[in-house]
């Protein structure tokens, strides 16, 4: 029910039509404290066509207006604020969420439209990072809400699996390393080899040439190469899907770098019919002096394609292939350049799609304070952080519930989804410090916490153990007014994250809709038998089942007891 269309269309009446109804709409506000009311418009506007004082035109327009659908409207100053008839917006509200259930929410906004998501996208032969987890568990609720909206996401990792780096690595691995080692801890073995690489490769200059040889002959398609290659690409990948696992989230594509490797001619190609490549310092470059962006490097001296060469490929690959209304990059900030150029590229070869590509930057986590780096030892080892949290919730759930039945998995769902939540609880752009004892706290605004609201929620409904009728859902306590004004705003809520790519958005949500609901539990008696009963476990379920959807929208479980 849209209440401001409603109240748009009395000041349009009560005005004779002197205003259109969509400008009214545009102007109608929610004022700050509900002893304003739930909505209010502000006649400034009117001043001018009337030649009268706003504060009269309110007191005017309060007369003219049919209040028979408000519980009252009245002038205040230059504004007419209107207040909602609760019973009728209970009954409506409570109604739309119990008969669409999981479903409330759910838009058509993105008429089936394909969104490939680049996402998570870690390096080979090195561990995650914290960075990458962000990027993670941002893509996978970009594409919960896309879904919730009627779009089709498409979840690509794009992983970093080709570079001179794999030179290095085979030459370091040939010197230094062993088959067993690497089958019984492949990323740090493969880090440590590539670490050592770095330090010894400065007084040995030579090392250097011989990394060269080999990444050649990994372009080549030597069978060595080529086999050690892979074998490095999937015992990574192995380790990063047991993280994927714990995470409980899914990818549509593994397609990373290396797999644009014979699609990067056609780009150079189309380049060079357009006259944009020019010779610079022996490398190739797409001058962009009028997008106001350095040169973008499309192949260096030796001939070696770079990074925004493959990102070139793959944004025409995923054009072809999807035919998508939007490609998101879900990337760090750090590459917000990067990606300007990608798009100023694409715009200058004549792809007028280059403008439906969005980077979805974001900021860093840090530890103590201090930027997390793997060279300076600063490393996070995202499956022990998944593995100590899981701890913690155990901790915390033995204390509050030592009886709970499977609590292992509980432990699981609030360890990981504390995790998640306090990553996206913070909007993209800001960098927040990671502390795991906060993280996984059951009070404040934390993961848990939400979670304990929502399973709270299920169990006042089995000790009620009364079937909810799906009707005459009025509620006149002033109590519940908050929770459920914050229940009916939940659709438009889904539809703000989706348009600003911003899942705090939701987590924000969660946390207010969970507060007001504890509030108002804690000063109203829920279970006592009166001809409310019925409307209040209504409201109860009601609750359950946004904060349900929330968190799943957030990539977070909900248990129902813990
Ligand atoms: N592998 C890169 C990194 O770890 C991220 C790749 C992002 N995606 C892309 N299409 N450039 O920094």
């Amino acid at each position: 029910m849209d209440y401001k269309k409603q109240i748009a269309q009395s000041i349009v009446k009560a005005l004779d039509g002197k205003l259109e109804e969509q400008s009214v709409y545009e102007k109608i506000e929610v004022p700050k404290t509900v002893n304003l009311g739930d909505y209010a418009f502000p006649t400034f506007i009117l001043a001018k066509t009337l030649h009268k004082a706003p504060q009269m035109i309110a007191k005017d327009l309060v007369d003219q207006i049919n209040q028979t659908n408000y519980e009252k409207v009245e002038a205040a100053g230059p504004y007419v604020n209107f207040f909602l008839d609760k019973s009728t917006f209970s009954d409506e509200v409570l109604q739309t969420v119990l008969t669409q259930n999981s479903h409330y929410g759910d838009a058509t906004v993105g008429n089936n439209g394909k969104v490939p998501i680049d996402m998570s996208s870690p390096n080979i032969a090195k561990p995650i990072s914290m960075g990458h987890l962000r990027s993670t568990v941002i893509g996978n609720s970009l594409a919960n809400l896309l879904t919730k909206t009627g779009y089709r996401p498409v979840k690509i990792n794009h992983l970093g699996d080709w570079g001179t780096q794999f030179g290095k690595l085979i030459e370091a691995y040939k010197l230094w390393g062993s088959e067993e080692e690497v089958k019984a801890d492949p990323i740090n073995k493969l880090l440590e080899y590539y670490v050592r690489f770095h330090k010894e490769d400065k007084d040995h200059p030579e090392l250097d040439d011989e990394a060269r040889k080999w990444f050649k002959k990994l372009e080549d398609g030597d069978d060595e190469a080529i086999q050690l290659w892979q074998w490095f690409r999937s015992v990574s990948l192995q380790s990063f899907k047991r993280i994927y696992d714990k995470l409980g989230i899914t990818f549509d594509s593994y397609k990373g770098e290396a797999f644009y490797n014979d699609k990067m001619d056609e780009v150079v190609q189309i380049l060079e019919d357009k006259k944009l490549l020019k010779e610079s310092q022996g490398a190739e470059i797409v001058d962009l002096d009028k997008y106001n962006l350095n040169p973008a490097l499309i192949k260096k001296t030796d001939g070696a394609t770079l990074y925004i060469t493959r990102d070139l490929a793959a944004a025409i690959y995923r054009k072809r292939t999807y035919d998508f209304v939007q490609s998101l990059y879900v990337v760090g900030a750090e590459q917000i350049n990067h990606f300007k150029q990608l798009k100023a590229v694409l715009k200058e070869m004549g792809f007028d799609w280059s403008d439906d590509i969005h980077h979805i930057p974001f900021g860093l986590i840090t530890l103590n304070g201090k930027k997390l780096s793997t060279r300076s030892g600063r490393v996070v080892l995202l499956d022990k952080v998944l593995d100590d949290a899981i701890d913690l919730a155990k901790q915390q759930i033995q204390s509050k519930n030592p009886d709970l039945k499977n609590a292992d998995q509980v432990a699981h769902e609030v360890g990981v989804g504390a995790v998640i939540f306090h990553d996206l609880k913070n909007e993209r752009m800001n960098s927040f410090d990671f502390d795991l004892n906060e993280v996984v706290r059951f009070e404040g605004e934390t993961g848990p916490y939400v979670q304990y609201t929502r399973a709270r929620a299920e169990s006042i409904l089995r000790k009620a153990d009364h079937k909810v009728a799906v009707a005459d859902l009025k509620l006149s306590d002033p109590n519940v007014w908050e929770t459920l004004k914050f229940l009916q705003a939940f659709p438009e809520t889904v539809l703000r994250a989706v348009r600003e790519y911003e899942p705090s958005i939701i987590a924000k949500y969660a946390l207010h809709l969970a507060k007001s609901f504890n509030q108002y539990y804690a000063n109203s008696k829920v279970l006592v038998k009166d001809d409310q009963l019925n409307s209040r476990l209504a409201l109860v379920q009601s609750v359950s089942i946004v904060l349900e959807i929330a968190l799943n929208l957030l990539g977070v479980q909900a248990p129902s007891e813990m």
